[in-house]
This record gives structure tokens, sequence and C-alpha cells, in this order.
């Protein structure tokens, strides 16, 4: 067996362990409090942070989706975050029932200044850090538990004394014991509780205690124990709200969300499409429309995607990967055959049903809530089914085809593709489908045609025709008991081989006067072979006729 060589340098994690969870029972049935940190925690890991238009632009985003707390920058560390804030303050750009949210480190002078930037605003979080976590201590302050835990509380401290300053605005406080999933959690609830001695909360007046996995180190389930077991021994935990701030190191930054809210948080900071540094912050849309697909009200609104979309990749530079949960630009897109089909069955259901319950195979969302089409959903490449071309024959071009011919188009949908190497636009499946199929009238032609009716026979239909069958121009008569049947037996004597009639279908494709008919005619000949032809024309009667010519001419050409 091959060994990794530098795996020895690697440990475990210690498990943290909490016998009495519940969470594993809980289920999540109310959103949390939604809080973007997009243009603080996101906007640093850019390469190249946003300036103060992109800001603007993205803000009143965050502000149109729903975001009733937005976290906006580090005002006292950045020029472009305190001329930002004081734009949105100045130009009344914050709206009734938003707080902007400002992150600040645990230092006199940094919260003075986060303070002077904060001034006229109505509502604001100052968001208050340090880290407490066994390898910063050691490692990079090099101070005691008791030293670090001094630092938090006189930051605490200083923000209250500051706050007392601004009597004009009204200021919610938030701590995060920065790397708490890396601190002792003991310690950790030490510090916090420290905190929360020097700010006095209440239920009326809530300060936000943020637990973040600043680098994500567990599974999810010790994350969820870690949450469970903060909130059971927090005092005063009623006049706390407990908030979340996971980053995705391990690529399960929204299931540790999730879980920790099963666990007992209230609150959840994350970015749209989890942009942040290293491989991100907890993606926060993605965790909405969770939700949102259980039927639980997000409080978030993805209605126009695309729209999300387009201003995040103008204001960070940034991209969402084709297979990003809902918003990918391939989510609604199914490649395989079988799923195709089963969507396919899965739509005509929730249509025909009264009853609007969404429960398509495949889709775990209508894509037209988020402002997509299901016009991409099936896309036809080598590996796509008979139902997938059926589909879009129907849904973009209006021919209902019959099931019993699906896989004669899709036969030469595939050799297209085959030839191609790639996936077909729909406009060229319908050119395939139109020129094999449809009004076929090369070699055999039909150059006029009329009918009567002759009350006193059996087989009252009488078609006249002028054709041109083997290369020979004839008029012929033949008699029926309806149109089809009367062409066919005119044109029978002329032709090679004979033909047994086997299926008829037709429809009307579209409404409205000028509306023209479908007809798709399927013939066999004498050694079992079957082929279909459409025709189609303003009246049904010689659609079907040049159906059947379709047909023949295609026997000739296979
Ligand atoms: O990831 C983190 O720990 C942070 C804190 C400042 C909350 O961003
Ligand atoms: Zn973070």
């Amino acid at each position: 067996m091959k060994v990794n060589q530098n795996i020895a340098k690697y440990q475990k994690y210690p498990v943290f362990k909490y016998e009495n969870r519940t969470w594993p029972n809980t289920e999540l049935t109310k959103a949390p409090i939604f809080c973007s940190v997009d243009l603080r925690d996101g906007n640093q890991a850019l390469p190249n942070p946003m300036g103060i238009d992109a800001k603007l632009k993205f803000f009143d985003m965050l502000v149109e989706i729903g975001f009733k707390e937005i976290e906006i920058g580090f005002p006292s560390a950045s020029d472009t975050e305190y001329n930002f804030l004081r734009r949105l303050i100045e130009e009344n750009r914050i709206p009734e029932g938003v707080k902007v949210q400002v992150l600040v480190q645990a230092r006199e002078h940094l919260i003075a200044k986060t303070y002077e930037a904060l001034k006229g605003v109505k509502e604001a979080v100052v968001h208050v850090y340090n880290s407490t976590s066994t390898a910063q201590r050691k490692m990079v302050f090099k101070k005691s538990k008791e030293e670090i835990k001094e630092i938090a509380i006189d930051g605490a401290n200083i923000v209250k004394k500051y706050a007392a300053m601004y009597p004009e605005s009204k200021f919610t406080f938030e701590y995060s014991p920065e790397s708490f999933t890396g601190t002792e959690m003991e310690y950790a609830l030490e510090v916090c509780e420290a905190v929360l001695n020097e700010w006095q909360p209440t239920t009326y007046n809530k300060a936000i205690i943020n637990l973040p996995a600043t680098v994500e180190m567990t599974t999810p389930n010790v994350f969820a124990d870690q949450i469970e077991w903060f909130c059971n021994n927090l005092k005063n935990r009623e006049s706390v709200i407990i908030s979340l701030h996971t980053h995705n190191d391990r690529g399960t930054g929204v299931a540790a969300t999730e879980l920790g809210l099963m666990a007992g948080a209230d609150r959840v900071e994350g970015t749209l499409f989890g942009n942040g540094e290293r491989t991100g912050n907890l993606d926060i849309l993605t965790v909405a429309m969770n939700y949102y697909s259980q039927g639980i009200e997000p409080t978030i609104y993805m209605e126009n995607i695309n729209k999300i979309i387009k201003v995040y990749k103008e204001c960070t530079g940034m991209t969402v990967h084709e297979r990003h949960p809902y918003a990918g630009e391939l989510v609604y897109t199914a490649f395989s055959g079988s799923h195709q089909d089963a969507i396919n069955k899965g739509l005509k259901t929730y249509n025909d049903r009264k009853e609007k319950v969404w429960d398509v195979p495949y889709l775990p969302l209508d894509p037209a809530d988020i402002g997509r089409l299901y016009e991409p959903i099936i896309r036809i490449n080598s590996q796509s089914g008979k139902g997938g071309v059926a589909y879009i024959l129907e849904a973009e071009y209006g021919y209902k085809i019959p099931k019993a011919m699906q896989p004669e188009i899709s036969y030469h949908v595939q050799k297209e593709t085959d030839k191609f190497g790639r996936e077909l636009e729909n406009a060229e499946i319908f050119n395939i489908f139109n020129e094999k199929f449809i009004n076929i009238v090369d070699p055999n032609t039909i150059h006029s045609f009329s009918y009567s009716f002759d009350n006193t026979k059996e087989d009252s239909m009488v078609v006249k025709a002028n054709i041109t069958i083997n290369g020979i121009i004839k008029d012929v008569v033949g008699v029926g008991n309806g149109p089809v049947s009367a062409f066919f037996n005119a044109i029978e004597p002329m032709l090679k081989d004979t033909y047994e009639f086997i299926t008829y279908d037709e429809h009307a494709l579209s409404d409205g006067q000028s509306a023209e008919a479908a007809a798709y005619i399927q013939l066999k000949n004498q050694n079992g072979i079957t082929h279909y032809g459409v025709g189609k024309d303003g009246n049904i009667d010689s659609a079907s006729i040049r159906a059947i010519m379709s047909a023949l001419n295609g026997f000739e050409k296979r």
C-alpha cells in the first residue's frame, strides 16, 4: 500500500463531546437572524477589495434582498470603510429597520475612531473581538488566559463607555472570541461571560455573542456539541443572541451552521456564495434557500438570482461556480436521459395538479422561484435520452411527439451529438427534426390535392391528387373512409414497396385563427421496418397527406 509521506505531521483535533446533547433530535422550523459580512470578511479576502462605489452598490443589493444586519467593514482600520460608512449615514442610505454592523479590535483608539465613524447612525451593531484560542494565545500573543480575558473585558468596557457618548444612536454590542472552536470551551465561556458582565444585557436590550469557527477544524457535529454546551451553560442566556460565524475550510460550513442552529443558536453571519478567506465564509444564501426549499420563510429573497450574481460579480470580481447550490448556471440542467425523463414527468404532474406542491424529481427547487426559466433544464448531449429531445420539441416548438416516435428522433439527434462531440442547442435539435421528418418532399412530391364526399357509398371520401412518385408524375384518385386512407389508396399502386398504416396522431400547433396543425403518421414496410413522417399545414387533412409523403420519403432516405 502506498503511504502518504507527510501524514505524520498532522494530528487529530481533540473532539469535544457534549454527552447531554439534544440537537440531533431537533428540527429547524424558523429562519435565524441573517447578518451579511460580505462588505467586511468577504471584502477582506478579495484580491482587489471593493471601492466605495462598489460597496454602495453591494450594500443596496443586500438591503433589497432582505438583510436587516449588514457588517459594513472595519472603519477604524481603513479609510475607504470609514468614508463608506460616513456616506451611508450622511446620505441617509440605511433604511429604517436595517442595522449596520462595524468590526473593531478591543483597543481604545480603534474603538474611539469606530464611534466617530458611526456618528449620526440610527441603529448599529458594534462588534468587538479578540482571539482566544490556545494556538493564538501561545504563538501569536504570548499571553496567559487571564491576560487575554482582560483584553476582552477592556474592549467591552470601552465599547460601552463610548456608546454612552452618542445617546442619539441605538447600539447593540457584539463580542466574538475569535477562533472559538480552537478555544477550550470552559475558557471561551468564561471570557464571554466576563464581557457580558460588562455589558449587562437584558431581554429588552440583548447582546450578541458570536461564536466563530474561524478555521473549520472538525466535523459539524462537534461544532454543534460546542454550541449546545455553550448555550446551556451560559448564564442569562435569554438576554443573549447566540450567533454563528463559520468558515468553510473542510467544506462543511453550511452543515456546521445548520447543526449549530439545531443546537440552539439564533443568528448567522456569512457571505453571498461563501466568499471569504481561504475556502470562504458560510454561504448564507444556501442556508436561506435550504429553509425556503423546506417551506420555511427565509426572510432573504432570491427571486432574481441572476441580478444578485451580476452585482456580486461586478463588485467583487469573483465568479459563481456552475454547480454552486441553487445559483450555479448548471444547477437546473439535466444531462442524463433518465433524469430528463423524470423531470419531464414531474413537471407535467406539477402543472396538471391543482394543489401546487413542488415534488419534481432532481429539482429541489422550482427554478422559476429564483428567476430562472424552465428552458435550460434540459440540454441535449450524447448522454441525453429521448424524453429530453421530446421535451424540447414540445416546450420550445409546440410539437407533441408521440411516444413511439421519440426513439426515432432521438437516434438522429444522438448521431449529430456524436458527430459534433458537444451538446446541441435547441434550434439545432429542431433543425434535425424538421429536416428529417416534417413536410419532406424529396424524392416523392405532392403537387396538388383535393377531396370530396360521396354520400352514396360506404367509403365516402374521394381524393384526387397530382403527385410525383418514383420519378413519375401522375394524376391519381383514391377512395377511403377519410382523406388519409383515400390518399393512401390513391398512391399505393405507384409505390415500389407495400406499406402498412400503423398509427396516426394530430394536434393544433398554436392557438388563434392562423393555427397550424401537425400530423404524425407511422408506416411499416414489408420488412417490418417502421418510419414516422410529420405533416404541418394550416389544414389538418393536408397536414395528414403531407405526413404520409414525409413517411414514404423517410423510407427512401434510410
Ligand atoms: O472568522 C472570524 O473569526 C472573524 C471574526 C472577526 C468574527 O471573522
Ligand atoms: Zn470570519
